[in-house]
């Protein structure tokens, strides 16, 4: 990953000019030097020398049009900040290779200190898809000025805080090790997901461990996963399981709370009836969640 090759060469000081950048883009896109030098606390010659730098680094973005000179961070300086804060408070040591891309995300696998290894998901929304856009639209309401920025920071710190709540029910969810500006660094299992499987063992068992978890999710937490599916079950070799990417989650008060359930159960129901000739009775699980 390109910040993580780049992170050896900046220093301090390099650093707190991209944070200077990063509080005037709450403000406008393109913040202004004197006001980054007034962010940075640097004197004039300093603010400009590392400015230099960093764009030469291909860190920030300059916008000559105005009469004023202007910068914005672009994705890698943003990476850069994030892995740096991940680095400081000891949750990643090491970056290890790509493990899965998403629409909306990269995922890393990365390590800290003591050799545990973990999921790092690095969120790029805001700039390609359409279900992307609509996604960010549902974090920001009608602020729609607002920033990829901001949008990915959210949507990390919305991630993170679901997997909180379900990890403490003990089930096969990520478990939050820490996040960071548009990271979230989880538990890994090492597999993959249930669609790249042509055969698995005892289907059975794995249908039903899913749907008993989305029922102790739904019961118990009152959380709809909401994107349920083959693409967000990661299995490994010796069967266990992982429901991942809970972005989208809804509470079970949520307007549609009841038309989603549904989808997610049936989605379940019919990759599995389809795919191992697992028979269910898609209502009657849907009407096994209702009661409690
Ligand atoms: N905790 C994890 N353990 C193992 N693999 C993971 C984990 N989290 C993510 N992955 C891998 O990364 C891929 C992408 O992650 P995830 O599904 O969370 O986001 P996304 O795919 O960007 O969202 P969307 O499905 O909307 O595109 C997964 O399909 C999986 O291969
Ligand atoms: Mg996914």
């Amino acid at each position: 990953m390109e910040a993580a090759k780049l992170l050896p060469d900046l220093e301090k000081e390099d650093l707190r000019i991209l944070m200077a950048i990063e509080i005037g883009m709450k403000r406008s896109e393109y913040v202004k030097i004197n006001n980054i030098k007034f962010y940075s606390r640097y004197k004039m010659e300093e603010t400009l020398f590392r400015l230099n730098k960093i764009h030469k680094l291909d860190l920030i973005i300059r916008d000559s049009s105005k009469n004023e000179i202007g910068y914005t961070l672009n994705s890698i300086a943003y990476d850069l900040l994030a892995l740096h804060t991940l680095v400081e408070k000891n949750i990643v040591s090491q970056l290890g290779p790509l493990i899965g891309k998403g629409k909306e995300s990269d995922v890393y696998s990365c390590m800290d200190d003591n050799e545990n290894i973990y999921a790092l998901k690095i969120y790029r929304m805001g700039r390609t898809s359409f279900k992307s856009i609509k996604r960010s639209r549902d974090l920001t309401g009608e602020r729609s000025h607002l920033s990829w920025l901001y949008i990915n920071r959210l949507a990390a710190k919305k991630e993170f805080e679901v997997l909180k709540r379900i990890y403490k029910l003990n089930l096969n969810t990520p478990k939050p090790i820490g996040y960071n500006r548009h990271i979230v660094v989880m538990s890994y299992l090492r597999g993959k997901e249930l669609v790249y499987y042509k055969s698995i063992k005892n289907p059975d068992k794995i249908f039903n461990r899913i749907i008993k978890q989305m029922e102790i999710i739904y019961q118990k937490a009152n959380i709809i996963h909401g994107d349920l599916g083959e693409f967000n079950i990661v299995l490994d070799e010796k069967g266990n399981i992982l429901i991942i990417d809970w972005l989208q989650w809804i509470p079970s008060d949520h307007p549609n709370a009841t038309s989603i359930l549904e989808r997610d159960i049936r989605n379940v129901c019919n990759y599995f009836q389809k795919k191992y000739k697992v028979e269910s009775d898609t209502n009657k699980i849907i009407a096994s969640f209702y009661k409690k």
